[in-house]
């Protein structure tokens, strides 16, 4: 069976749509309808008038999709692909920390569960954060769950966010030590980070941006080698969109294992039998999609 051709055929069936996060496999990549970073995706959910979207990544991005297209079928190719940072707020710690902080703004990373976001106020991702959070100047506010977004946004906005103990596996494990032995062996590259590395890494790069962010930036750019501090997905868009620049991973154990638990074999299979569909009950569909929609209407 050629399963690229079966997904295809599937795909059509069902009257599908097949989104892909920059981090997944580069199979996955090429037979999705769009690709692109957390925000991109969140749009595109909302904009999907689909009746099935199948989400490739993790779990908060199909529950993010679920919440903007609560009339499609959600489907999430491995239901054991989480994230790691969502995993470290959980809804029973946020509601408590509430109960005693009645005052305090509480800005969600999107990458956090949907009980956690029908406690907060607004999400973020890391393509927004900046704007999201310029909105709240002045105020009290919790960041959760990724310390290392929340810090690099106080520093570079001069806020004193209060920051929830979370972080990216992947990403914090970065040091600035990395950094610099790639620019002894890559001199004039530029490094190019996310905003989930810890702050002095984002002090030692030359930029820390989203994935699409970094996407933008290489493709608009006039120089031929970069080096790149996130995870490893993003190559395979690289070199595919800028075949005549070179990239090098800042370290070759930048992969999140989630991200990598997507399969093409899975995503034939969802399609099949419209399994692994997001489900949440009403009354979080209802808080939950609050945030998000308060998100996507700052510009
Ligand atoms: P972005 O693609 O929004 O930059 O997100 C990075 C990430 O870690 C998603 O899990
Ligand atoms: Fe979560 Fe980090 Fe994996 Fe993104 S890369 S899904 S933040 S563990």
């Amino acid at each position: 069976m050629d399963i690229v051709s079966e997904i295809r055929r599937l795909k059509a069936e069902r009257g599908a749509v097949i989104l892909a996060h920059n981090y997944v496999a580069g199979s996955l990549q090429d037979i999705a309808d769009f690709v692109g970073d957390s925000l991109e995706l969140s749009i595109k959910a909302a904009q999907a008038n689909a009746k099935v979207i199948v989400c490739c990544g993790v779990k908060f991005m199909a529950e993010t999709a679920k919440l903007l297209s609560p009339g499609s079928t959600v489907l999430l190719p491995d239901p054991d692909a989480g994230c790691p940072m969502a995993d470290m707020a959980d809804a029973a710690q946020v509601r408590e920390y509430k109960r005693l902080h009645p005052d305090t703004v509480l800005i969600a990373y999107v990458n956090s569960s949907a009980e956690v976001k029908a406690e907060v106020d607004i999400c973020c991702t890391s393509g927004n954060a900046e704007k999201v959070a310029a909105a709240y100047k002045g105020r009290p506010v919790m960041f959760l769950p990724d310390r290392n977004l929340g810090g690099n946004i106080n520093k570079k906005l001069g806020l004193d966010f209060e920051l929830w103990p979370g972080c990216c596996p992947v990403h914090d494990k970065v040091t600035v030590s990395m950094i610099e032995a790639a620019r002894k062996l890559h001199p004039g590259a530029p490094v190019l980070v996310h905003p989930e590395c810890r702050r002095d890494v984002v002090e030692a790069a030359d930029f820390a941006l989203s994935t699409a962010g970094i996407l933008r930036g290489i493709r608009e750019s006039d120089q031929k080698e970069f080096i790149i501090g996130t995870e490893s997905g993003i190559l395979h868009r690289l070199q595919k969109e800028n075949p005549g620049k070179k990239f090098y991973p800042l370290e070759p154990c930048m992969v999140c294992s989630d991200m990598k638990k997507i399969t093409l074999e899975q995503v034939y299979t969802v399609l099949r039998d419209l399994s692994n569909q997001i489900e949440l009950p009403p009354e979080v569909m209802t808080a939950a999609a609050k945030p998000i929609r308060a998100m996507l209407e700052i510009k």
